[in-house]
């Protein structure tokens, strides 16, 4: 049985939805938080059970029968982050999984600007040290949070934030995609993927001049300093910890850590990925 975690969520979803258009509905088990959550997916005929990473002795029966466990990672950061993700792994190990896959990220580094990617980093060393086989899939940046750095842009005509870099950026939808391939494909890649990635890096000027282009309206970007975007969003009612781990994203780009990007995205799907002027394309229409 594959075992699929996070399915709740706009990852997970997705690939619990693609993967049952590869594998029959009775091979499928979800590992939720909230059963209810998931009355679609019993519905579908998809075995759904408890599990929760942060009660890690609620995962036995949710892995049960496990050939592969796909853990998506969890939304906390640090320690917590890595404690879920050790938990999850721990428990596919024992419930006898053969092989374990791990939603980590294309930068995933232990010394990252951007807190995020050293607790990829930290899971991946507890996937190497599980004794189990396993695939970490080195996803882009989800070009999701484009939308959120553009912030009032397209009102006011300027993309304020703070200096960047070329990023990854690619969509749910693809990496949903190639990670049901991947499961129903068992053992394509073994350890680190590639990066997994569409095949363009642009930064937030190249953003500003496809949302240009695609309203006809000029979108300038300007550069703000880091102390005062922080000062700012604080000011707006943004956490701190929250600021200071988006500035964290910022300064992680500008530093190129978002740069890269690889074919074997496209070569999984057999299709090109979706341009990030596609998403903006449907944005700017409103
Ligand atoms: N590649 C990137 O650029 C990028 C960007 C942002 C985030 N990420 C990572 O990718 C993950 C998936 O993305 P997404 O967009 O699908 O996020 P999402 O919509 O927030 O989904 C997160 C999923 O994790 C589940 N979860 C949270 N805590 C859990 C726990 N203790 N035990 C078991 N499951 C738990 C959630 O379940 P509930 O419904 O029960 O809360 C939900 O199904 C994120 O959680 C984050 O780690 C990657």
């Amino acid at each position: 049985m594959i075992i699929v975690t996070g399915v709740t969520g706009q990852l997970g979803s997705r690939i619990v939805d693609r993967l049952l258009d590869r594998v029959p509905a009775d091979e499928v088990g979800v590992s939720v938080r909230d059963t209810g959550a998931a009355a679609d997916l019993t519905a579908r005929g998809v075995r759904v059970r408890h599990g929760d990473f942060a009660d890690p002795s609620s995962l036995a029966a949710a892995f049960e029968g496990a050939a592969q466990v796909l853990v998506v990672s969890t939304s906390r950061t640090g320690a917590d982050a890595v404690a879920d993700h050790a938990a999850a792994i721990g428990a596919a190990r024992v419930a006898g999984a053969r092989r374990i896959l791990y939603t980590s990220h294309q930068a995933a580094a232990a010394d990252s600007a951007f807190a995020p990617m050293p607790d990829h980093a930290a899971t991946e060393r507890h996937l190497a040290a599980a004794g189990v086989a396993f695939t970490a899939l080195r996803n882009g940046f989800y070009a999701s949070t484009i939308p959120h750095l553009l912030g009032r842009a397209l009102e006011t005509g300027e993309l304020v934030a703070p200096a960047d870099g070329p990023v990854s950026w690619t969509v749910h939808d693809d990496l949903a995609e190639a990670t049901a391939i991947l499961l129903a494909d068992e053992g394509r890649f073994d350890g680190p993927t590639p990066p997994l990635t569409a095949p363009d890096a642009l930064d937030l000027a190249d953003v500003a001049a496809i949302v240009s282009d695609l309203t006809g309206r000029t979108v300038r970007r300007v550069v703000v300093d880091d102390a005062e975007w922080t000062d700012a969003m604080i000011a707006h009612g943004m956490p701190v910890e929250q600021a200071r781990l988006l500035l964290g994203m910022f300064r992680a780009a500008r530093a190129g850590e978002f740069a890269t990007t690889g074919p074997e995205l496209e070569k999984v799907l057999q299709r090109p990925a979706t341009p990030v002027r596609a998403l903006l394309a449907g944005i700017s229409a409103g």
